[in-house]
């Protein structure tokens, strides 16, 4: 059979990104080959994201420009995946005549079937079907092909916590947990092929395994901290409302569990956080911020913070931006409020005008801005052990046969700062195999979004993260 060309355009979260490895993967079966080029390609296929009115805008204006390459040619077939298809379903067939499929975000193991039925029959197919029980691929371990240091893993599939803005529960289904043993079997895989880090995958990575009577997910991080060869876990979604004591101290207990956590606050007034149903209050949040804190001194704590929630007062407002001089975050992502379909928020009074969601936005931007330039910089001087993941975006871009041009590779520390550096012995250094190592690298310049430094040693220090360092010389 002729080898056929898949193009992929993945918008959205890490889930996606996991996602389209899982589509790619399965549609080897049926002779496809990632292409770069949307001239190249047979199959088009767009992973979606609705969790804002922007992210929905974003691929309705990709898959309108699609329409004259179909014109041009017939038989390419063009697919819409994820949770706009989920959402939105047959509604897509009609509103763009030049889409061939639309496949929800529990669909993906019955795709080849549908692009082969699309091919042979020349149909237009819609599968938004969805079930409660996660269903385990058959084809796990992706892209085991040695080019990935770090890779996500999907540990469990939906969410139960209905928050009141949120189109999650509505595109992703009930909650459903995989079980430990195929998540262990497919990091081993992963392990095989060079990958040192993992992150798991969950909108609330706490509940991990309780409706199906699994481990306990802290049981899990430690049966994946078993994993020789493996260097570092990582972890997202952490729901403030379950994060538990015994995950709070496994930060101190397991030697690879990244000194990071990502905690998504949303906003800082009690008033707003009931009305969002977070079922937690400001004081919660900051009491296991301090137990984080007191476990493990140096953990970088990270959030997510909407703007401009139906009824959000000006107070209100303000107590989030107190909440962020309290903490100190280490960095944040922020949104405007964005009505999505269901979502019980839809319905409140009090809309706050686009303008004001702006200007609050940008307040809280520019706040965060002082905390992490300050914690970048007082970084400087130190020496902080980098997990390896490449050469820099920056250095792709140099030419490679120059062999006085030092390779300038890119890495995180664990706690999930990005570091560009030089190998301090310097030129090329090519051959030398950097990727997947810890290296201790001296930072000499800290940026708002990431740190510079130049190696430490010569060689790589190979050690678990207990080994790692994070010091002011
Ligand atoms: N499960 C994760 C969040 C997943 S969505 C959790 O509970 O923390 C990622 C982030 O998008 C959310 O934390 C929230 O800050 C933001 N978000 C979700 N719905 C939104 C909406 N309707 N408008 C604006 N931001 C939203
Ligand atoms: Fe959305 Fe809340 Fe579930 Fe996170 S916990 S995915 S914000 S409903
Ligand atoms: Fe977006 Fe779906 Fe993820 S809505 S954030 S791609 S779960």
């Amino acid at each position: 059979m002729r080898t056929k060309y898949l193009y992929m355009n993945t918008i959205g979260c890490q889930m996606n990104v996991y996602d389209s490895d899982q589509i790619a993967r399965c549609l080897k079966s049926l002779h496809y080959e990632m292409t770069p080029s949307l001239e190249r390609a047979d199959l088009i296929i767009v992973n979606t994201c609705a969790i804002r009115k922007k992210a929905e805008q974003k691929v309705f204006s990709f898959l309108g420009r699609l329409a004259g390459l179909k014109r041009k040619r017939p038989d390419l077939i063009i697919a819409v995946g994820g949770c706009v298809a989920q959402q939105e379903g047959a509604k897509i067939l009609q509103r763009l005549p030049h889409l061939d499929l639309v496949f929800g975000t529990h669909a993906i193991d019955r795709l080849p079937d549908a692009v082969q039925t699309i091919a042979a029959k020349k149909c237009r197919i819609v599968d938004i079907q969805m079930a409660d029980q996660i269903k385990e691929p058959d084809f796990i371990a992706n892209g085991c092909d040695g080019k990935h240091v770090t890779r996500f893993v999907t540990i469990m599939q939906g969410c139960d916590n209905y928050c009141t803005y949120c189109v999650v529960p509505y595109v992703r289904g009930r909650e459903s947990s995989r079980r430990p043993e195929n998540i262990i079997q497919e990091i081993r895989q992963f392990v095989d092929s060079g990958v040192r880090e993992v992150t798991l995958l969950g909108q609330n990575v706490n509940s991990y395994g309780k409706k199906e009577n699994l481990c306990t997910f802290v049981e899990l991080l430690r049966r994946i901290n078993d994993i020789e060869s493996l260097l570092r876990i990582r972890f997202t979604t952490s729901h403030p409302k379950d994060l538990s004591p015994e995950l709070i101290l496994a930060f101190n207990d397991l030697d690879k569990l990244c000194h990071h956590i990502h905690l998504p606050i949303q906003s800082g007034s009690n008033r707003v956080l009931k009305m969002m149903n977070r079922k937690y209050t400001r004081e919660i949040y900051l009491e296991k911020i301090e137990k984080l804190r007191n476990i493990c001194p140096r953990i970088a704590v990270t959030t997510d913070i909407i703007v401009g929630f139906p009824g959000e007062t000006r107070t209100d407002f303000e107590k989030t931006l107190e909440l962020m001089r309290t903490v100190e975050f280490d960095g944040l992502f922020a949104f405007q409020y964005s009505d999505r379909p269901n979502a019980a928020a839809v319905g409140l009074p009090g809309r706050i005008s686009e303008q004001e969601k702006k200007e609050r936005l940008q307040e809280v931007l520019d706040l965060q801005d002082y905390f992490t330039t300050r914690k970048n910089k007082a970084l400087k001087g130190s020496i902080q052990t980098v997990l390896v993941e490449g050469l820099s975006k920056k250095q792709n871009r140099v030419n490679y046969s120059d062999k006085s041009h030092r390779l300038q590779w890119t890495g995180r520390t664990s706690t999930n700062k990005i570091v560009n550096f030089f190998e301090s012995d310097g030129v090329d250094g090519g051959d030398k195999i950097m990727m997947g190592r810890l290296v201790d690298v001296k930072i000499s310049k800290a940026f708002s979004h990431s740190l510079w430094g130049k190696t430490d040693s010569k060689e790589p220090t190979d050690v678990g993260l207990r080994g790692e360092k994070s010091y002011v010389t």
